[in-house]
């Protein structure tokens, strides 16, 4: 199983340390951890509706899984060989289904923590099954995308990762709680293959900024100078229309791994 134990470790931290504003809840990606993690995500509770209910008891079994420590055998689950790629924080599932679509050469594993919007990604992909582009190349997984990472993703694996409108902890005292942070920059590019990409875009002007510095720093990625494996075209999310409607402008960052 792979491990990368310095990325690991930095992502502990004492209980004291935890912002006690959220409540945590029991999460499939929190384990037995001795010391939880902050994470990035506020831990919401969700119920189901009926039809999300029911959607998920017919998809789940087939298209998605908890997050565990067992490395994921992507092959296997999508029936074929194939470029993958991670999308971190899918939400509702929009950017996740119309990329799916338009990409069908691609596996696309969306990695979300609240269980509604994962079960309003099932609903999408339910929806497209009867029409001419059903959604087959799309798996969701439910838990810590950093988790997912360090556990589950074999180094130099995914041909992309993708985080759109990752929380941005606007407050300084909660900026340890973003999720694109030096150490989750370095696991990042030690999954991807080389010449893989790592696409992020932002409404929040500050974190784009920190974004940017913190990415241009980690030594595994440059800004990206060659012909992308992967799509850049972004549907607009329910994130992104807010943005718009304020006024904010849309960051694009992308990265590609060095040593192709
Ligand atoms: C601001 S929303 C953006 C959702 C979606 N990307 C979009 O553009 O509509 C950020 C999402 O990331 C999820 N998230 C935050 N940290 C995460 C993590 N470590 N692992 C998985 N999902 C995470 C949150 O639950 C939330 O749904």
């Amino acid at each position: 199983m792979p491990r990368t134990p310095a990325i690991r470790d930095n992502g502990r931290v004492n209980e004291a340390d935890q912002d006690t504003t959220d409540t945590l809840e029991p999460s499939p990606s929190r384990g037995n951890r001795l010391y939880p993690r902050v994470t990035s995500f506020r831990s919401r509770r969700g119920a189901l509706t009926e039809p999300q209910q029911e959607t998920w008891d017919r998809r789940w079994a087939h298209l998605g899984r908890d997050v565990g420590d067992e490395l994921l055998d992507i092959d296997g689950w999508f029936g074929r060989h194939a470029p993958t790629v991670l999308e971190i924080g899918s939400g509702t599932g929009t950017a996740a289904v119309a990329m799916a679509q338009a990409e069908p050469h691609v596996n696309l594993i969306a990695v979300e923590v609240y269980r509604p919007g994962l079960a309003q990604t099932l609903q999408r992909i339910e929806r497209t099954l009867d029409t001419d582009a059903p959604v087959t190349n799309l798996r969701i997984l439910r838990g810590d995308a950093v988790d997912v990472l360090e556990h589950m993703i074999a180094p130099e694996s995914l041909t992309g990762v993708r985080v759109f409108f990752p929380d941005p902890w606007p407050k300084a005292r909660h900026h340890k709680r973003r999720l694109l942070q030096a150490r989750t920059f370095a696991l990042i590019a030690n999954r991807l293959k080389p010449g893989g990409v790592l696409h992020v875009a932002t409404d929040h002007a500050e974190y784009a900024e920190a974004i940017e510095v913190t990415g241009n720093a980690e030594p595994l990625l440059t800004p990206l100078n060659w012909s992308s494996p992967i799509s850049h075209e972004r549907p607009v999310t329910k994130f992104e229309d807010k943005a718009h409607q304020v006024g904010s402008t849309i960051a694009e960052l992308i990265w590609g791994k060095i040593g192709a």
